[in-house]
Parts: C-alpha cells; structure tokens; sequence
C-alpha cells in the first residue's frame, strides 16, 4: 500500500497543471520522512533539483545541510520541499498562478505528515504559508501557532549565500528550531 505522501508526489511527477511542467526535466516532490516532526517549505526547485528531482541538492541545499547539522537536526529526520514543485525557467520568481496550481500538493503533503514545526525558508513560502503581508525581514525567528502547527519564518539559505551578513542571523534562527519543536511536543 502506498502511503498518502508517495501518492502526492505519484501525481507531482505527472502533473501539468501549469506551464512549467512543459520546462522542466523533472518535477522535485519533496524528500523526508512521512513521520517527520519538522517541514521546511523552499521556494521552488533550481537547476539541480530539476536534474536530480530532490530539494535542496544545489549550492542553497548545501548551506541548507551545514545549517541543520549546525542546529543539532538531522536532514534525514525533516520533510523538505517547496511552495511549487517544478523549475522556473532561468530560476525567475514563481507566479501567484504557478504557486496556487500547486498549492493542494503543498496543502496535503502538510496534512499527511501533520509536523509540529513548519519552517518556511524565504518570503515566498511565508506569505504563502502564513499571512501575504508580513515581511521576513520583520518575522524571522519567530513562531506563531496555528492550526496545531508551529509556523517559524527563516531567511532562505540563497540569501546567506548573496548577502554574507545574513549567514550569523540564519544560524542563530535555526538555532531556536530544536528549542521550539521540543516545545511544541510538549503540548
Ligand atoms: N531553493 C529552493 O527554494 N528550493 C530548492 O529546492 C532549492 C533551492
Ligand atoms: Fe504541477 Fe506544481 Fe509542477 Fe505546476 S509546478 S506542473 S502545478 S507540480
């Protein structure tokens, strides 16, 4: 029997409900396991991921790695995806049409694994997510509880890699994720 995840990502991989799976060589599901307590939620698949069909494998997924273990995580304990599933041509910004044509998969994915934690990485996945007007530069490191899920907004690891100032406040968020999911567990 197939489980409700492999199911979503059965049907992300044929989807062709918007124009980038014409583009894409291959659609990037998510990776991690169903009984996860943690999701990061990525904005969309680059170049990489596109070839290899997994999140983060590129150079941000590599800063996304050093950032878990840094942070006592494991990346084999946290389901990671993004808000869509396929590459943007030239990794342009995602479209509010591409990201709502996605957003079931997104929707049940978070269902199936029903995490304590959800991290968003970047401004598109939090006002996706969350609430379209907060800015991550306001909210990151923070936490509010919704829907049995406790929402954290952090800094997407790209912008560590372009603005190499934001790297300390990325560690230091992704330092109180441990903290907080052990929280979150308790109640
Ligand atoms: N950036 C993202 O937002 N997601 C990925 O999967 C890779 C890079
Ligand atoms: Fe389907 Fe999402 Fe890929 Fe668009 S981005 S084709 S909606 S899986």
């Amino acid at each position: 029997m197939r489980t409700l995840l492999e199911e979503i990502a059965s049907e992300v991989c044929v989807c062709a409900k918007c124009p980038l799976s014409r583009s894409r060589m291959n659609a990037v599901p998510g990776d991690g396991p169903e009984d996860s307590r943690i999701i990061f939620v990525g904005e969309a698949p680059g170049r990489e991921e596109d070839r290899q069909g997994l999140p983060f494998v590129g150079p941000a997924g590599r800063l996304l790695n050093d950032l878990l273990t840094q942070a006592g995580l494991r990346r084999e304990d946290v389901f990671i995806t993004n808000i869509i599933k396929c590459r943007p041509p030239q990794n342009r910004d995602p479209m509010p049409s591409e990201i709502e044509a996605c957003h079931e998969y997104l929707v049940g994915q978070i269902a199936a694994i029903r995490p304590a934690v959800l991290c968003t990485l970047g401004s598109p996945a939090l006002r996706t997510l969350v609430d379209p007007k907060l800015s991550i530069g306001r909210v990151h490191g923070t936490s509010q509880r919704r829907g049995g899920i406790l929402y954290v907004p952090l800094y997407h690891p790209a912008a560590a890699i372009h603005n190499p100032s934001l790297r300390r406040t990325i560690i230091e968020d992704m330092a109180k994720v441990a903290p907080m999911l052990q929280q979150a567990q308790r109640l």
